[in-house]
């Protein structure tokens, strides 16, 4: 008897059938769920496959109609990105409020895919373990600590202007910024010394960070290379992003791997305590501490929010400050007179600057650093206004929407840094550049007054203009960046 002609092969095509059918009625039953529950939330009109994602982008044009968004929708939204895939956006202060209030897990689909780069560190980690390890790292940023790095965020930043003096002219400032935020990331964290910012080809780290960052933004928006058997054997990306999640862990255990040597061997008070330190000293109240996996998740988690959030947040500053000359000028004039032109800067000095702070919040509030944060709802959420988002909703709030609204500020998207002078109390409710709540940033107070230093070193050192030949472009991949980098003139004062 021929195989072919098998009575079971007759019943293939209604095997494949059944599955198909099957497959359609759950994605039926699954849109009609989101449309239950989408009731009261109004949106734009999505198309039946594609969704909402021609509308809702990553680039400029995108996160500006998210803040226009805002007043046709007040509270939040519906985006769709496929006929049963969705999420809410909020676009409000309110919303956002009682949304970051809560620990609710960070939404799988969202940072899943960055899961294979930082691990399950203190971005990712919900629950006991999250809240174990925030308290146990905590620590690391008190004030007391913080006030040691500011000779090291300063040494950093010589090192750049030095690079700048020789070459002075039209300069991609984000990939320079970038080069120094790691190195005094890995001066201060974890007391390793890269000499990243003098080597000729860039850093295979930096390189990892910029691979991966931009390969899941790729991968966000193929349906098909969500499914991690497509992606990893039989797309060049994937293989790309294995190789530069390779890259970054090799980095990662070398510098943990040298510290716990040097712990083994140096006499206790050898040196200041840092962030590394910590990690592998700490212990919880049963007495265990952390395993090498974890502390390798934390390592990651730390050298990317650690470095490339406060790269954009300086950049963009340099940016608004190069754009807005008069703001410029009245910078260098408070820095000079508080600061001179050659003293050391000093803790106490920066709390002096309070234009320059200005400037650094006014900043931030257009250009924040990390434009949207997402979770997934473990409970149901009463808004503010009445209406109810169910649990298991998946919601992103868009910090650049919020720190925009009209309601709120005058003008919005015009960089006044006046707005936070002469004492105004902003609640963090509308200005919310670290997110807000228990699952705030950690590393706010280490961001800050790296930002702090090393713009005011910079504008010590340099005048910035804007290269009207290579406009900058924001677009969001993952973290605010330029979509064609972003090139100042740079000019010794
Ligand atoms: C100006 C620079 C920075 C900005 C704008 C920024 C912003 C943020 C935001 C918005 C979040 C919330 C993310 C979410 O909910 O998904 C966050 C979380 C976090 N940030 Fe930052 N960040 C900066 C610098 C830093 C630095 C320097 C460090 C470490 C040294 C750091 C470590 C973290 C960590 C570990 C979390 C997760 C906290 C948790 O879930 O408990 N960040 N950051």
């Amino acid at each position: 008897m021929s195989f072919v002609a098998s009575p079971l092969w007759n019943y293939i095509p209604l095997v494949l059938l059944y599955f198909v059918l099957k497959k359609v009625f759950e994605v039926f039953l699954k849109r009609r769920r989101l449309q239950a529950a989408f009731k009261d939330f109004p949106g734009p009109k999505p198309e039946f496959f594609g969704g909402n994602t021609h509308q809702i982008t990553g680039d400029y044009a995108g996160l500006l109609r998210m803040a226009d968004y805002a007043h046709e929708y007040p509270g939040a939204f519906p985006a769709w990105t496929g006929p049963a895939e969705a999420q809410l956006i909020s676009v409000h202060p309110g919303t956002a409020k009682v949304v970051l209030s809560g620990t609710d897990p960070k939404d799988e689909f969202s940072y899943a895919l960055m899961r294979p780069w930082i691990g399950d560190g203190l971005l990712l980690s919900k629950g006991k373990k999250w809240d174990r390890n925030r308290r146990l790292m905590t620590p690391a940023f008190h004030a007391d600590i913080l006030k040691n790095y500011v000779i090291v965020f300063s040494r950093s930043t010589k090192v750049l202007i030095d690079k700048w003096r020789k070459s002075a002219g039209s300069e991609e400032v984000f990939h320079h910024i970038s080069l120094l935020t790691l190195d005094s990331m890995m001066q201060c964290l974890f007391g390793y010394h890269s000499n990243c910012q003098n080597e000729k080809t860039r850093h295979p780290y930096i390189q990892g960070v910029y691979d991966v960052s931009e390969l899941i933004v790729k991968r966000i928006i193929k349906p098909l290379h969500h499914y991690d058997f497509i992606y990893y054997n039989f797309t060049e990306n994937g293989k790309k992003f294995k190789q530069a999640c390779h890259a970054i862990h090799e980095h990662s255990e070398k510098i943990i791997k040298k510290r716990k040597q040097l712990l083994k061997s140096e006499a206790k008070g050898a040196r200041n305590v840092d962030f590394l330190d910590i990690l592998l000293t700490a212990k919880d109240n049963d007495g265990d501490g952390m395993t090498d996996q974890e502390i390798r998740d934390e390592v990651d988690t730390f050298m990317f929010e650690g470095h490339d959030s406060t790269a954009s947040t300086i950049s963009w500053c340099l940016y608004n400050l190069a754009k807005h000359q008069a703001c410029q000028d009245r910078c260098r004039e408070e820095i000079l007179k508080v600061v001179g032109k050659t003293k050391i800067l000093s803790w106490d000095d920066l709390t002096k600057l309070e234009y320059m702070y200005a400037c650094i919040q006014e900043s931030m509030r257009l250009f924040p650093a990390v434009p949207n944060i997402s979770r997934c709802l473990e409970r149901d959420l009463d808004l503010p206004d009445g209406r109810v988002i169910p649990k298991d909703m998946r919601i992103t709030v868009s910090l650049f929407a919020v720190q925009r609204d009209p309601e709120v500020w005058d003008n919005p998207n015009e960089f006044d840094p006046d707005r936070f002078t002469n004492g105004s109390k902003i609640s963090s409710v509308y200005h919310l550049p670290f997110s807000i709540g228990p699952r705030n940033c950690i590393g706010q107070h280490f961001a800050l007054t790296q930002v702090k230093v090393v713009i005011c070193e910079l504008l010590r050192h340099f005048k910035l203009d804007l290269d009207p030949e290579r406009k900058a472009e924001p677009e969001c991949i993952l973290i605010l960046r330029s979509k064609n980098g972003l090139y100042l003139k740079i000019k010794p004062v």
